[in-house]
């Protein structure tokens, strides 16, 4: 059950060696947590685990490690086996959204079917507490702005966005199934930014796709310049506007997403400090269901060229940059409304946007090949 204190809970992140992983489990690890990290390292590197043992300085079996694949039945087994798992936040899967239109069969199956495998085994052993890492993306083109929870989902437009919204969907049926299932949907918006240390951030395999690890390789000189996709969209300075936050603010937003869980389980929340009786989340329709559906943002809305602007404050010299055609699939604005994970998470955006572009270039800078330097991979093989 989750209503124990943090230091007898462990909780299991399936892609925990990813972006998103790898700070949720420093400030997991920070908050007292046991952890385990499943991750096949398709989009990751071992070496992320080694740096969280150097920023958390905590023992082996305070952070345990399974190279595995979450579509495989008997690994993920063993591992519910060999530990007390109390509950999952539940990161794995890819995430390319033009990739995702070039292949969909892999992006249904390792999401969608991942998911299931993992749920399946999960309700074998009886865990039923799980975080899941939804997307901004599932509003399609919001139909109002600031976006709140009660925004209505709209068909998204690649099969990467399909995959999060029927996993939504997926996940509420379980629960409807079996209210033992507590299930908390976060839906992120644009996270950048990396743990201060410098020792862990975002390593994308080849050419980024995203914006902010596009402008970092063009800051250190990896590529020549960032093509800004559409100067003539509707909004102040014609550029798209997105909210940015800081992944280590997101972090924090699923420790507190897994005390407000625990708050439903028991009497006491993790932290041993009464949270209420979980009621639910507030639904469209006016009434509370034990699925907690919360944006994590910041609130605030930056455009391209604002993050230009501060990226360029943070490295200390200026970003080249062309206007190119929009880029297929784009909407021209988003931001969240995040009262209802203040309200119910005590949890808000702590870091600017300048913030942000400092600890994404001290990650760039310090890790110009990413995680792939030869001192790491030596460490790997040793
Ligand atoms: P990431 O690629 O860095 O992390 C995902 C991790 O999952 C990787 O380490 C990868 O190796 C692992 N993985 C993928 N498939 C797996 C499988 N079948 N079995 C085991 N491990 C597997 O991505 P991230 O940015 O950290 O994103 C984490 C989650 O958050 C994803 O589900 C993503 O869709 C979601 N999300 C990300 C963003 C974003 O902009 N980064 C925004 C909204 C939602
Ligand atoms: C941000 C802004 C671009 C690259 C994506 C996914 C979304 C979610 C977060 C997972 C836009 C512009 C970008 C470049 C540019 N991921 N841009 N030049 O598209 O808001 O969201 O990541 O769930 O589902 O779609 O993020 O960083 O790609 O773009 O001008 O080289 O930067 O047009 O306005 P996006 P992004």
């Amino acid at each position: 059950s989750l209503a124990k204190s943090p230091d007898n809970t462990t909780v299991l992140l399936t892609g925990g060696a990813g972006f998103i992983g790898s700070h949720t489990c420093v400030e997991l690890l920070n908050s007292g947590y046991r952890v385990v990290i499943v991750d096949d390292l398709s989009n990751s590197c071992q070496a992320a685990i080694k740096r969280i043992r150097t920023i958390t300085q905590v023992n082996d079996d305070r952070l345990v490690f399974y190279r595995a694949n979450i579509l495989d039945r008997e690994a993920l087994t063993t591992i519910f086996s060999e530990n007390n798992l109390d509950a999952i936040i539940h990161f794995a899967g890819f995430k390319a959204v033009g990739e995702s239109t070039q292949k969909p069969l892999e992006y249904y199956h390792n999401n969608i079917t991942g998911t299931l495998v993992l749920c399946d085994v999960a309700r074998s052993f009886g865990v039923k507490n799980i975080v899941f890492s939804s997307s901004a993306t599932v509003y399609g083109t919001p139909e109002f702005i600031p976006i709140t929870e009660m925004c209505p989902k709209h068909e998204p437009t690649n099969p990467y966005g399909q995959t999060k919204s029927m996993l939504e969907n997926i996940l509420t049926d379980l629960y409807k199934g079996d209210p033992q299932w507590n299930v908390v949907l976060l839906r992120y918006f644009n996270p950048i930014g990396a743990h201060e240390s410098g020792l862990i951030g975002e390593d994308p395999k080849g050419i980024p796709n995203n914006l902010v690890p596009y402008i970092a390789q063009v800051a250190v000189g990896k590529l020549p310049a960032l093509k800004v996709f559409g100067n003539d969209y509707e909004t102040p300075d014609g550029t798209g506007v997105r909210d940015y936050i800081h992944v280590v603010d997101l972090a924090r937003g699923h420790v507190r997403a897994l005390e407000w869980m625990a708050g439903k389980c028991g009497s006491e929340s993790i932290e041993g400090k009464a949270l209420g009786a979980f009621h639910g989340a507030p639904q469209p329709d006016g009434t509370r269901s034990g699925v907690g559906i919360f944006n994590l943002g910041t609130g605030k809305g930056s455009s391209v060229l604002d993050v230009i602007h501060a990226f360029s404050a943070a490295c200390g010299h200026d970003i080249p940059y062309t206007f190119e055609p929009r880029r297929p699939g784009d909407i021209a604005e988003n931001y969240a409304a995040c009262d209802l994970a203040a309200c119910e998470l005590g949890w808000h955006a702590r870091y600017d946007l300048l913030k942000m572009c400092e600890d994404s270039w001290k990650w760039q800078s310090l890790n110009p090949e990413g995680y792939n330097d030869p001192q790491d991979t030596l460490d790997e093989q040793g």
